[in-house]
């Protein structure tokens, strides 16, 4: 383990015992199809691997079927995890049309419950140092009749991961989903820029390149990546996912995240002790 983490992980392992803070991440995206599962699988993989015990959840999982089920979303996350959780914790609802939630949800004839997703993220956030969440689609995705992803987010109190494209189209993508996060005030950690495809050509890499640099100076939150097109994931689901998890970008975004968990605690041990009445150290 570099020594430089070490502490880290031993703060938070230590805070795990002491307090319910939201300790979690919700790791959302600018497109549906654009990395989320890979990268989310990607970092829980890395920081189980430094011995911390994450627990997932994909708490909306649409296009699901029966044959496919060990390529779900949900199921990759719990093997990334090593999670002895059941599927039914961390995947509440699980539909069979591959559409929006709220479409989906009504094709089946039932109605997507925040309530009951948020109370399911409590239980297993006990049992857990950290929580890593996957959400479905971009944050304007809906979900009920009233409420969307971005509602999910806000209800759940949890910081955001934004996976973003890499190439030609990424900048608007990633500007509009940052600023729907930060007008209601959802703290985010990171955007990932992600390699969708292979980068072959000249004009691929200056795109590439152009949208990366944009971001750099526009998105005012670190940008991690691009993490490189990976084909191995497609062979081999398991073994890619291994490699990516020692990637330098998943390393950064594993540190980030780390970084702001302890934050997190420290601000609400602060916070506790103001509203009993202790001094600050
Ligand atoms: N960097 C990458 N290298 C290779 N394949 C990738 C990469 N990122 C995503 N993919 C592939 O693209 C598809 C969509 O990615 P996924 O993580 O499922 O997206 P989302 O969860 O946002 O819908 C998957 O087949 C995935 O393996
Ligand atoms: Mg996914």
């Amino acid at each position: 383990m570099p020594h430089r983490w070490a502490m880290e992980d031993m703060r938070l392992a230590k805070r795990h015992t002491r307090d319910s803070s939201p300790r979690g991440i919700f790791v959302t995206a600018t497109d549906t199809g654009v990395g989320k599962t890979l990268i989310t699988a990607a970092l829980v993989a890395h920081l189980t691997q430094r011995g911390i015990d994450v627990g997932v959840m994909k708490p909306i999982e649409s296009g699901v079927s029966r044959s496919a089920k060990a390529q779900s979303d949900g199921a990759r996350l719990q093997r990334a995890a090593g999670s002895h959780d059941s599927m039914a914790e961390i995947c509440l609802y699980v539909f069979r049309l591959p559409v929006a939630p709220l479409s989906a949800a009504r094709a089946d004839g039932t109605i997507v419950r925040v309530a009951a997703i948020v109370r399911a993220f409590r239980a297993l956030r006990k049992k857990h140092a950290l929580m890593v969440v996957e959400g479905a689609g971009g944050v304007h995705v809906p979900i009920t009749s009233s409420l969307d992803v971005l509602d999910l987010i806000y209800r759940m109190k949890l910081a955001a991961i934004v996976v973003g494209r890499s190439g030609l189209g990424g900048v608007n993508q990633a500007l509009l989903t940052l600023n729907a996060l930060r007008q209601r005030n959802i703290p985010i950690v990171a955007l990932v820029l992600n390699q969708l495809r292979p980068v072959h050509t000249t004009t691929a890499r200056v795109q590439e390149q152009s949208t990366v640099n944009l971001l750099r100076r526009l998105a005012k939150v670190p940008v991690v990546g691009p993490l490189p097109y990976s084909p191995s994931v497609n062979r081999n689901w398991n073994e890619g996912l291994i490699r990516l998890a020692g990637t330098a970008p998943i390393t950064k975004l594993a540190r980030l995240v780390l970084t702001r968990i302890i934050h997190e605690g420290s601000s609400r041990k602060r916070a506790d002790a103001k509203r009993d009445g202790h001094s600050e150290a």
